[in-house]
């Protein structure tokens, strides 16, 4: 399968599929997008994959922005694309165009913790447990049908940098071995729940 990949942070889980997707691994990466000049970027490089970057500030509103990302992720023809720390919101132009064939990473155990800070509000509700999700993405914001899930020990000694490090840990392989399953199999969803057929 063909993958697109949007990052916008460390690139770390990029670097895990980058490395993954070599050899006769099913789901091979073909472009790399980012919507701010960031460490995916060098990582794509790094990897002879060719990058793009579709910047907010760079359009006047944004449903321009919404139909510039559509735009040059799909000149990659994708056949899924995956969102690996990339902290936009997708628009509904992108949603229409490739809506149940994209997939996301979230630092916690959806539907707890959402958002942009799923890690310090884990550790400040003060739970013993949280992990990592990997889910499709809806219109929502990591609402999306859940794929896999596993679960990450808060130590009494974590902190936000000490914990969200051991959960990219988790991910890492999560991701990894979603993609490879979704890309072989592809996924049964039916509204709310999402089956990988085995
Ligand atoms: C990951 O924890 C991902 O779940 C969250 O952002 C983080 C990205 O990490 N959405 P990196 O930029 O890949 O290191």
């Amino acid at each position: 399968a063909r993958v697109v990949v949007l990052a916008s942070g460390t690139g770390s889980l990029l670097r895990s599929l980058l490395a993954a997707a070599v050899g006769d691994y099913p789901a091979q990466i073909v472009a790399v997008g980012v919507d701010r000049d960031c460490a995916a970027t060098g990582h794509a490089e790094a990897a002879g994959v060719p990058s793009f970057k579709v910047a907010l500030g760079a359009y006047p509103d944004r449903a321009a922005w919404d139909a510039a990302l559509t735009e040059s992720v799909a000149a990659h023809e994708p056949d899924l694309v995956v969102s690996a720390g990339f902290m936009k919101i997708l628009g509904p132009e992108f949603m229409a165009r490739f809506g149940g064939r994209i997939v996301n990473t979230h630092p916690a155990l959806l539907p707890s913790f959402p958002g942009a800070h799923a890690v310090r509000d884990a550790l400040a509700y003060g739970v013993k447990v949280t992990g990592s999700t990997v889910h499709l993405v809806d219109e929502g914001v990591d609402t999306g049908p859940v794929l896999a899930q596993e679960a990450v020990v808060i130590e009494d000694d974590d902190d936000e940098a000490t914990l969200h490090e051991r959960i990219k840990t988790v991910e890492r392989r999560l991701l990894v071995e979603v993609l490879a399953a979704v890309a072989t199999r592809g996924v049964v969803s039916d509204g709310r729940k999402a089956v990988i057929p085995k």
